[in-house]
């Protein structure tokens, strides 16, 4: 049985920290699930941290589909939420409400996530009349880059700090059952923490939140073309994965793989008529 939104809502209730991570693959997906963390988003962070671009902005909902169909299958512990990509939810309530359909009926994951607070609250309400949870995103939302400017910390002067506390509400009244807050400073997110009655989910928002979330390449130290300053990496895997690839390269050129144990036998009288064949 895979988590439910009111385990989670619950582990706000009982103090319990609600540890979330992104994956985007069949593999990793398995292992983080079989490691026993509760939510699992296909974040649109995949379009950096996968596939190479500069933002998430280029990401569509047929990637989304892809990967997140590819993490279901991996799982059968965790919640997997789909991360509605750019400008897919905004231009109308029914086509939000197809793409967040998309999610549970093609991709078979649990919930959806967006970005935004007091602007997107009717969407999310229209999702969830839907029977689709969803989680909000509020803080540093990627997806607006350009409109805030570039990757910084929100909410540090009294009118953007009021205004996220009015997103977190709206959200909250909207239906949506729990809210990442990104890049906002520990004082504000843990305000925000107590005045709504739902989970919040913090990535750059200090110990006070009720949950974390970490991009798995940044925590597992796969993603090298920057470490975020919200990240921790609790391995460096990249290391790893150079050195055994090193190893292979070397082994080979010096015919020193493959040995008996990674080859195939087979019956030595078909063999030595083969030879035999051969010679004519
Ligand atoms: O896309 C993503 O990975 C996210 C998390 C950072 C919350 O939105």
């Amino acid at each position: 049985m895979r988590t439910t939104i009111l385990q989670i809502k619950e582990m706000k209730q009982k103090g319990k920290k609600i540890p979330m991570l992104t994956a985007y693959d069949y593999a990793t997906a398995k292992i983080i699930d079989q490691a026993g963390v509760p939510l699992i988003l296909v974040g649109d962070s995949l379009g950096t941290v996968i596939l190479g671009y500069d933002s998430t902005i280029p990401v569509t909902m047929d990637v989304m589909i892809h990967h997140t169909k590819a993490v279901v299958r991996g799982t059968a512990q965790a919640m997997i939420i789909g991360d509605m990509p750019f400008m897919t939810y905004h231009a109308s309530i029914s086509e939000a409400l197809h793409n967040a359909a998309r999610f549970m009926q093609e991709a078979g994951a649990q919930a959806v996530k967006l970005e935004g607070g007091v602007t997107m609250a009717e969407t999310v309400k229209r999702i969830v009349d839907c029977g689709i949870p969803v989680m909000g995103h509020i803080g540093l939302t990627p997806q607006s880059v350009h409109q805030l400017g570039g990757h910084k910390v929100q909410g540090k002067t009294q009118e953007s700090a009021a205004r996220l506390i009015k997103d977190a509400c709206a959200l909250d009244e909207a239906g949506a059952f729990a809210v990442v807050l990104e890049a906002v400073p520990t004082p504000l997110a843990r305000i925000i923490t107590q005045k709504i009655s739902v989970p919040t989910i913090g990535i750059g928002a200090g110990p006070f939140c009720d949950g974390q979330v970490q991009v798995v390449s940044d925590m597992l130290g796969l993603f090298t073309d920057f470490v975020p300053k919200h990240a921790k990496q609790y391995v460096r895997l990249a290391d790893s994965i150079k050195q055994a690839v090193g190893d292979y390269v070397n082994e080979v050129q010096a015919g020193a793989f493959p040995t008996e144990k990674q080859s195939f036998t087979m019956d030595e009288a078909l063999l030595a008529g083969l030879e035999e064949e051969a010679k004519q």
